[in-house]
């Protein structure tokens, strides 16, 4: 009998009440969490790591006193919550401007209660009517989500200047270092390592969406306790999809404390009586296992907890893309062409990209006119769809609904649909303008326009892309306004444009249910776990140059799962670096997590189709492994050699990608050593180029992860991969 081994102990998730005090254990996976409330009414971190035993848990330690009369117990005391009051000194989670002019909180205990996996705690200000709930949901898979929402029930208006999520307190140490992700366009994901310095270290977004330049996530180690494959890990990731901010701080006494939420640049949020603000879920979690593994519970998390199909996600489908070969020229005939190829390749999703709508025949004109262009399409969109559907594929289409090209029918009848201040030269980039979508009128506009093509054509995916920075984030009057919208009014488009587009996403997926919907924003502008609740799939870069995007992919899947990454193979050399890298080399670099094609493939020789299709065979022999499965990372791109395996859920199938960047001086290839197999199995090896693996046919887990394998790579650009597949054995007694 075949015995399926888990591919990670299963550990429920529970919140318990401390009899006798007012505390509270949050365990789920391998972590526990202890907050409780202390001598002063106030909610104090008491506990964040390993998962503790039901007599383990250490009570509220109490405020601690201040240091001299320069910094106050509210500084040096970790508190879950602290406000902007009675001298607190490092990043407030909140700061409220009352009408008495009054600009400062002290948040106090009133009550709390469980249900399920979800604790909250309600605090009160001591003066003002403002009330603030303290939300905790707790995921088996170690993952605890944290958020508040601040209610007005009182009878004046307040404005919050700042409105964080959460803060977290890890255990007090000097030994830290932190990792995070930086880049730009065509350069995102970036790993970052430093070592944690007392100060404040900041990551933040204030460019209305996630970001191309940094990311929402995080991760703090140990120095000389943490590698790859061991030690403690505190990692978390925010799920919000407009500004935001991370405060890392370490303040004088080594308090490590991380706060994240909306970013209070130029915030100023109202708050009417008896109104309340949310604020995004910031999701964290603690493993020893590593760097590795912290990975491995974000990607467990996100396919079960979080992705819009979880907890069973579908698997991405093959997918070609028109962008880099017919560009803005997208018309029926050439992409018949292409269907016809892409077919034969094994594609099973057929997407054409920007260019198919209104006067989009260049970047110049044409966004927000969602109508089929004429010429391009005489016969609408139904001939090619009906084609793509009888070569046995699915059809998707490109949109970016949240912009309008000045030049277009849609900005001529509204212009004061888009962000802009009256008075104010407006910046345009990329010829466009962002829609004010926080406007309800805007908002049911590009869900109609949508909805309305979606379900006139049969589609079965959106590329929804947004290809530009806010610039003047005004709201201006117009429509059923008719007040002008002055200078402290209006700044709610933070958040009501966000809240907006999930809310949209929701609608269009509630009403078209087999609907997918992939995040682009120019590449990984818009990767966060806020529009992951809504899009099955991220476009992580433009960058598709294959040795680039090797060390893209590697930031990128230390934050997000495979699953949810979406690469194409595309032609070379192409415009980012001017090199060639053969084919192969590129379609096994695209395999890392979702496979797309980009190529003109009306352009590619006989051997190259002959050899995509091999590959694309290939992949679909492999793809739950590798979109579902555990990804380890064996050896980084840094080295030159990367090596990549996935292990699928129930550990029947592994599969692992060696890639060479250049040879040097005679040397072999560096064995493979794998990990995360049952070392008492044995495995059949499949490799899919029989010369570069000369070793048995069948070897042993435990061989596997020691000795490794031995893969004869040699020259530049040089790649394989084997799947490995795990043998039948007889339950011993
Ligand atoms: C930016 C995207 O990232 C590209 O893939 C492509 O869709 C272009 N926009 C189209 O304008």
């Amino acid at each position: 009998m075949f015995a399926v081994m888990p591919a990670y102990p299963e550990k429920p998730a529970e919140i318990r009440a401390i009899p006798g005090r007012i505390e509270w254990v949050l365990s789920g996976g391998n972590m526990s969490y202890v907050v409780g409330i202390n001598d002063e009414k106030m909610p104090q971190s008491v506990y964040f790591g390993r998962r503790l035993s039901e007599s383990a848990v250490p009570p509220v330690a109490g405020m601690r006193p201040g240091w001299a009369s320069f910094e106050t117990p509210m500084t040096t005391t970790p508190l879950e919550y602290a406000a902007w009051g009675a001298g607190l000194a490092l990043e407030p989670a909140l700061k409220v401007d009352s009408a008495n002019g009054d600009r400062t909180l002290i948040l106090k205990y009133m009550s709390s209660q469980i249900e399920a996996n979800r604790l909250e705690i309600v605090l009160k200000d001591t003066t003002q009517p403002l009330k603030v709930h303290l939300f905790y949901e707790m995921f088996p898979e170690g993952v605890l989500a944290r958020w508040s929402r601040i209610e007005n029930v009182g009878r004046q208006t307040f404005k919050i200047d700042q409105a964080a999520s959460a803060t977290w307190n890890l255990p007090r140490a000097s030994n830290y270092e932190w990792s995070w992700l930086a880049g730009r366009w065509a350069a995102e994901w970036q790993l970052h390592t430093a070592v944690l310095q007392p100060g404040t270290q900041v990551l933040e977004s204030r460019v209305g969406t996630t970001s191309h330049t940094t990311n929402p996530w995080f991760e703090v180690h140990q120095a000389g306790l943490t590698t790859e494959q061991s030690g403690p890990v505190w990692f978390g990731e925010l799920g919000w999809s407009g500004n935001w901010k991370i405060a890392v701080e370490v303040s004088s006494t080594y308090n490590v404390r991380i706060t994240g939420g909306y970013n209070p640049f130029d915030f100023g949020f109202r708050l009417p009586p008896g109104q309340a603000l949310e604020t995004p879920k910031f999701y964290a979690g603690f493993t020893e296992g590593g760097m590795g593994e912290a990975s491995r519970v974000l990607h467990r998390f996100q396919l079960a907890e979080l992705l819009p199909s979880h907890p069973r996600p579908k698997l991405r489908p093959v997918l070609f893309d028109s962008w880099e070969s017919t560009r803005f020229n997208v018309a029926e005939q050439n992409q018949m062409a292409l269907v016809d190829l892409a077919a034969k390749l094994g594609v099973e999703r057929f997407v054409i990209d920007d260019g198919w709508f209104g006067s989009r025949n260049s970047d110049h004109s044409g966004l927000g006119d969602w109508f089929v262009n004429s010429e391009k399409f005489p016969h609408g969109l139904k001939p090619l769809i009906e084609r793509v559907h009888a070569s046995g594929m699915d059809f998707g289409i490109w949109v970016e609904p949240e912009m309008v090209n000045p030049d277009s029918d849609l900005y001529r009848r509204h212009p004061d649909w888009v962000l802009a201040f009256p008075d104010r030269q407006r910046t345009e980039e990329r010829h466009q303008l962002v829609l004010n979508l926080a406007k309800p009128e805007v908002k049911e506009y590009v869900f109609s326009v949508i909805d309305r093509l979606v379900t006139e054509n049969s589609i079965a995916f959106l590329k929804w892309d947004y290809n530009r920075t806010w610039s003047e984030p005004g709201w201006l009057a117009g429509g059923n306004e008719t007040d002008q919208i002055n200078g402290t009014e209006g700044r709610e488009v933070y958040v009501d444009y966000v809240r907006n587009l999930y809310d949209i996403l929701a609608r269009l997926r509630k009403k078209h249910p087999n609907l997918d919907i992939e995040s682009c924003a120019g590449g990984g502008g818009r990767v966060d776990l806020g529009i992951l609740r809504f899009t099955d799939e991220t476009w992580p870069s433009d960058n598709t140059d294959a040795l680039d995007r090797l060390n893209i992919q590697y930031g990128y899947l230390h934050a997000y799962a495979p699953q949810t990454m979406m690469s194409w193979v595309t032609d070379s050399p192409n415009g980012f670096d001017h090199r060639f890298i053969p084919l192969k080399f590129r379609f096994l670099a695209a395999m890392q997590g979702g496979l797309g094609i980009g190529g003109a493939l009306d352009h590619w020789s006989a051997d190259d189709l002959a050899l995509g299709e091999t590959m694309v065979r290939f992949y679909k022999s492999v793809q739950g492994t590798i979109q579902q499965g555990s990804l380890y990372r064996l050896s980084p791109p840094s080295t030159g050699a990367e090596q990549v395996e996935y292990v699928s859920q129930d550990s029947s199938q592994a599969v692992v990608f060696a890639y060479l960047q250049a040879q040097h001086n005679a040397l072999t290839y560096p064995r493979v050593v794998l990990q995360g197999l049952a070392p008492d199995s044995m495995y059949r090896l499949y490799p899919l180029d029989p010369e570069k693996y000369k070793g048995p046919d069948t070897v042993a887990g435990s061989l596997l992860m020691g000795e490794g394998l031995e893969l004869n790579l040699e020259g530049d650009y040089a790649a394989t991969v084997v799947r490995l597949e795990r043998l039948h054995e007889e339950r011993r007694p």
